[in-house]
């Protein structure tokens, strides 16, 4: 409906790949294949080790580099975490929260989620806030009622202005990693019902502001499809974000999208 009012995103999440030298070798073949991009912001979200090395490598170019997690608590005693201030003090723009497999794996709830939202907020930090259903849920037709639950609680006392700073990446948990995407149908209408519920939350004006992206098994050859959806203004990518060439199709495609 109002696509052109937004920006169009697509982000890359490394999760656990990449070492430096591999990390600077598939930034560099990257730039000059997506140099001429205007109208999406290029993102790439990479292990913790390799922000200074992207941050370099990315130096007056038009991809910007987000982390994939942060700490909620702005400094302590918290052995082996991050805190959003060290994050932002280097230079990252984006950091990535509430994925499912930190919500899976490392018992992160919406509570904490929320938490780490205000806090990479507070540091300035562009948050791209994960949300997305299991499989049962689906199969339970509770799609909706999780997702609801989900963008409440994520987002709990966070002010109208500040939403407007985070992005919403809409990731199904069977889709992710699985090579099984949401059809463009079914991503277009959780994005919009997540739209509906910032409407309901905030107002309109807030939710066709807000960037919302799909995530899972998002690829060259299925993008152009999803991002031609109204409400999905970008992507969320994996697998597909550590291969240049693919990345840079995504990218076209949102771009003309
Ligand atoms: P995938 O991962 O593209 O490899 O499915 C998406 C994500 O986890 O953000």
């Amino acid at each position: 409906m109002k696509k052109n009012v937004r920006k169009a995103i697509i982000a890359g999440n490394w999760k656990m790949n990449k070492t430096r030298p591999e990390a600077k070798a598939l930034l560099e073949e990257l730039k000059p294949l997506v140099a001429d991009v205007k109208g999406v912001e290029i993102v790439a979200c990479v292990p913790f080790t390799n922000l200074e090395t992207a941050l370099a490598a990315t130096e007056g170019t038009n991809i910007k580099i987000g982390a994939e997690n942060c700490h909620f608590e702005k400094s302590g005693a918290f052995t082996g975490e991050i805190s959003a201030d060290m994050l932002a003090e280097m230079g990252v723009e984006y950091v990535v929260l509430g994925h499912s497999e930190r919500r899976q794996y490392f018992n992160e709830t919406d509570e904490t989620v929320n938490k780490r939202t205000k806090a990479a907020l507070a540091a300035g930090l562009k948050p791209i806030v994960c949300v997305g259903e299991l499989l049962w849920e689906r199969e339970c037709n509770i799609t909706e009622e999780v997702i609801a639950r989900q963008i409440k609680l994520d987002f709990f006392a966070i002010s109208a202005e500040d939403v407007k700073k985070c992005v919403i990446a809409y990731e199904p948990v069977w889709a992710i990693g699985t090579g099984k995407t949401a059809t463009a149908e079914q991503a277009e209408e959780v994005c919009a019902f997540i739209r509906a519920q910032l409407a309901k939350l905030y107002s309109e004006d807030v939710a066709e502001a807000v960037t919302i992206q799909y995530g899972g098994s998002m690829n060259a050859g299925n993008a152009e499809e999803l991002v031609s959806k109204t409400n999905v203004d970008g992507g969320l990518i994996g697998g597909a974000s550590l291969k240049a060439p693919d990345f840079t199709t995504i990218i076209k495609a949102a771009e003309n999208g």
